[in-house]
């Protein structure tokens, strides 16, 4: 069997290990991939978002399987582009991508289908979107509707702070094409958690629940991030809050995709706020798995990932998707200084020494010329414990997070705080 995997990030090569593990025969290629993709798969160097070149590589590779991590791509339509040319594609269409590429949509998608989430207006007038503003009980939430790789969503704590953002999106230019369009909603308390759907569309299979740590600092302090670190499973996400999902927001968002000629194939991801009464409501969708709970998600995974993936790839319902119980996992990002906004590259990196149950994924890493490992990105590692407990799965991944130097590296120390307060 010979596999693609499109991007080049920590979910990426977290996607190549346990595509690895089941298929360690396979030929495996990566575009563009990182370093850590390197050692156990074959990098093309074509970026994630070049649509030609991944075509004509999945023509000239012969590949039989193609797996799309980031949005980009699928809202840019590479996988209704593989399709026509008759290929197996693991994510979703252009039109059913819009359920993240655009949060006017995904809002409406919602509300026909009466999916519980925030009361929301939707604008592009700055003039209109204050006078909604105006009418709206205080903290609120400004987001600009386009892909704006986890920077487009800003909790506001009074109405004129609304107005500002709201205005800096629309006629500021904020955000550029992303923020010409936003949608302005109630603040939801409670708690985050991420469930990930592998569907055709119909059919749900669900991956181990994960919960995200958005802002950069400890405590949840300071800007929002695309994620410090995951955990996985939660354990507020019982049998009982899955199938609540399940039924209230996965089933009726898939029905009301298909009724509108878009039907979802891939992972639908929701990124739900489980409210003080325990009820599910949605804060947004992802046309495909998160960064970094993939790096949670997948090490669960004990049987028939490929088989559901190739399944759903070629039109058909995806299989359960087993998940050895009490296994824990936890990664803790490893990000360079100046991330989110500006992060300086550069630094050479010296990776932890190999130890039981520590894996670390690469994500914002290169090899210079000498063949010294460089950070690159944002985001350089992740480093996912996994256990028996939560507590050991928690700890091999601080460890780990510890022992990787470079110049500015910043890391949470408290990735699965929630969780360890609750078992205390
Ligand atoms: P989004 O881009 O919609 O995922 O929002 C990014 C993050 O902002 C979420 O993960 C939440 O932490 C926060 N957020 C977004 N919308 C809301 C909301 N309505 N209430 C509370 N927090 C929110
Ligand atoms: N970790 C959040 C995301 O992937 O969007």
């Amino acid at each position: 069997m010979r596999i693609l995997v499109v991007g080049g990030g920590g979910r990426e090569h977290a996607l190549c290990w346990a595509l690895r593990r089941e298929n360690p025969d396979a030929d495996l290629y990566c575009a563009p991939g990182n370093p850590g993709t390197a050692s156990i798969a074959t990098n093309l160097p074509i970026a994630a978002d070049d649509l030609d070149r991944l075509a004509d590589a999945a023509d000239m590779y012969g590949i039989d399987l193609t797996v799309v991590g980031p949005e980009v791509p699928l809202a840019r339509g590479l996988a209704d582009r593989l399709r026509a040319e008759g290929r197996a594609v693991f994510g979703p269409s252009a039109a059913a991508a819009r359920i993240e590429a655009s949060k006017a949509f995904a809002k409406d998608v919602m509300r026909s289908a009466g999916v519980p989430t925030a009361a929301s207006g939707t604008f592009t007038d700055a003039v209109a979107a204050a006078a909604f503003i105006d009418r709206q009980a205080e903290p609120l939430v400004v987001k600009a509707s386009g892909l704006a790789a986890g920077k487009g969503a800003v909790v506001c704590a009074t109405r004129a702070e609304a107005s500002s953002v709201a205005r800096a999106m629309l006629a500021g230019g904020e955000l550029g094409d992303a923020g010409r369009e936003i949608v302005v909603e109630a603040f939801l308390e409670g708690e985050e958690l991420s469930v990930f759907a592998v569907t055709d569309g119909r059919d749900v299979e669900l991956l181990a629940p994960a919960q995200d740590h958005k802002r950069l600092g400890a405590g949840d302090t300071g800007p929002n991030t695309g994620g410090m670190g995951a955990y996985g499973p939660v354990s507020i996400a019982t049998p009982a809050l899955l199938e609540r999902v399940r039924r209230e927001v996965l089933q009726p968002v898939l029905g009301e995709l298909e009724r509108r000629e878009a039907r979802f194939s891939g992972v639908l991801y929701a990124g739900l706020m489980i409210g003080p009464d325990a009820a599910p409501s949605v804060v947004e969708f992802n046309c495909r798995l998160g960064d970094p709970e993939t790096q949670v998600v997948l090490p669960l995974v004990t049987g028939g990932l490929t088989d559901s993936l190739e399944r759903v790839a070629t039109g058909r319902a995806p299989l359960p998707i087993v998940a050895e119980p009490g296994r824990y996992a936890v990664t803790t990002v490893v990000a360079a200084r100046g991330y989110p906004d500006r992060p300086e590259r550069g630094a050479a990196i010296t990776l932890p020494p190999p130890s039981p149950g520590v894996t670390v994924f690469h994500a914002g890493t290169t090899l210079d010329g000498e063949g010294v490992l460089r950070v690159a990105g944002g985001r350089v590692l992740s480093v996912t414990g996994m256990a028996g407990t939560f507590e050991d799965a928690r700890s091999r991944s601080r460890a780990g997070a510890e022992q990787v130097t470079f110049d500015g590296k910043v890391y949470r120390e408290d990735i699965g705080w929630r969780e360890a307060a609750r078992r205390r």
